[in-house]
């Protein structure tokens, strides 16, 4: 089958884009499979839940956990898994609005013990929300994980329980993350670099 050639960059399709491109290597894949690893001993040095739920804020932490959870069998943690999805982001790279849970999870979370789990942790009040939401469902506990965190970005006073890397104050796409839902495949975290020389927001 013959490969399609690169896809239309964003700017040709929208008239709200910013020009950019995709800079070197910032995660490898292989630090990315290390971390995650060191994650999920992490939780399991925290003790075994019978009751362990795991949820994805979709989409960006759908590969992390996809591979975080496999982590968790080889631990010895066998968690359910529902997803939820949270939308503050319009398209690009500022957050125009609240976060707001625009489709719930579906499981029991009465007496769970809940991870949940998200690509960036930046403003934080997308986590913040997640948990706040979740909370009022009568979890026995709730914790966060996020792969990476932009603390320098904090809006909300917010901390995650479990953290892959902390990043400086850049845009990034790979592994999950989107520009504008481009990138999301890419096995490696990647910078953004906006070329029309404005600040990513
Ligand atoms: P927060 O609510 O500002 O903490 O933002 C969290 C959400 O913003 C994440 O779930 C991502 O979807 C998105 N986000 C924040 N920073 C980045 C980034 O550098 N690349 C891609 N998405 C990002
Ligand atoms: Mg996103």
């Amino acid at each position: 089958m013959q490969m399609a050639g690169p896809a239309r960059t964003p700017q040709e399709s929208r008239s709200d884009m910013r020009p950019y491109h995709i800079d070197d290597v910032m995660i490898t894949p292989r630090q990315l499979e290390r971390r995650v690893d060191e994650l999920a001993r992490e939780m399991a040095a925290g003790g075994h839940s019978d009751n362990l739920v795991v949820i994805g804020i979709l989409r960006g932490s759908f590969i992390f956990l996809a591979d975080l959870v496999r982590w968790f069998w080889l631990n010895d943690l066998h968690p359910r898994i529902d997803f939820m999805i949270m939308a503050s982001y319009g398209s690009g790279t500022t957050a125009a609005q609240e976060p707001v849970v625009s489709r719930d999870c579906t499981v029991d979370l009465a007496g769970a013990d809940v991870v949940v789990v998200d690509d960036i942790l930046d403003t934080g009040r997308t986590l913040q929300k997640a948990v706040a939401h979740l909370q009022a469902r009568g979890p026995r506990s709730v914790r966060t994980c996020a792969l990476l965190d932009k603390p320098s970005r904090r809006l909300v006073p917010f901390e995650a329980d479990f953290t892959g890397f902390e990043i400086e104050d850049a845009f990034v796409v790979g592994y999950g993350l989107d520009y504008d839902g481009r990138h999301r495949e890419l096995p490696h975290i990647a910078k953004v670099t906006f070329t029309d020389g404005e600040a990513a927001d």
